[in-house]
């Protein structure tokens, strides 16, 4: 049995996809989603999912090894962040090394870092007229948005793409590319 543990901070369809898209497997389990925000929409969906739902403070990431211990006790073989928005501490990628996987919604290294997440890298994609944009999966290293990438998939931006439907397009790519890349990667390919 493989076990994967997620991490995510907001409405957490790529969570509900990757969960829909294991819960056939008997091999792979996800033993739970840990959040930094009491209201997102992802705690709701755990609990529809019936998949355990916890919470952690500021404090309890970055202060102690309060997360990396409930993390240590579901023993994961894969750590994956699915729409998370907090720098990863070091006690967790010390104790995880290539463990800790990341989705970023554009081409890497462009429209990484601090700040770029969700519809930010969207609408900055839009402003600078790009003619493609796409999906990174990559490691998790100390710096935002840096670890060796794993996978890419590009889409084509038109003229007519507001940053509402260039979001459609990534999502989709996400949809249908990350989970198999999990997949993947706990097969050992
Ligand atoms: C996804 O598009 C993901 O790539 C992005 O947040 C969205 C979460 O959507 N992640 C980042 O921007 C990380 N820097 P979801 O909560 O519906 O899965």
């Amino acid at each position: 049995m493989k076990n994967i543990v997620l991490f995510a901070s907001g409405s957490g369809s790529n969570v509900e996809n990757i969960v829909q898209y294991f819960q056939e497997n008997s091999e792979v389990n996800i033993s739970a989603v840990l959040t930094n925000k009491t209201q997102a929409q992802v705690l709701d969906r755990c609990n529809r999912l019936n998949i355990n739902g916890l919470y952690f403070n500021r404090n309890a990431f970055y202060e102690t090894d309060c997360v990396l211990d409930i993390v240590k006790t579901f023993n994961p073989d894969l750590i994956v962040l699915a729409g998370f928005l907090w720098k990863v501490p070091k006690n967790l990628i010390a104790n995880f090394p290539n463990k800790i996987v990341n989705i970023h919604p554009a081409l890497l290294p462009k429209y990484g870092g601090k700040g770029m997440y969700g519809n930010n890298v969207h609408e900055a994609v839009r402003a600078n007229n790009e003619t493609e944009t796409g999906i990174t999966i990559h490691y998790v290293n100390e710096n935002y948005d840096e670890g060796a990438v794993i996978r890419q998939v590009k889409t084509s931006v038109l003229a007519t793409d507001t940053p509402e439907t260039i979001a459609h397009k990534v999502h989709e790519l996400e949809y249908e590319y990350f989970p198999k890349v999990i997949e993947e990667l706990l097969r050992g390919e």
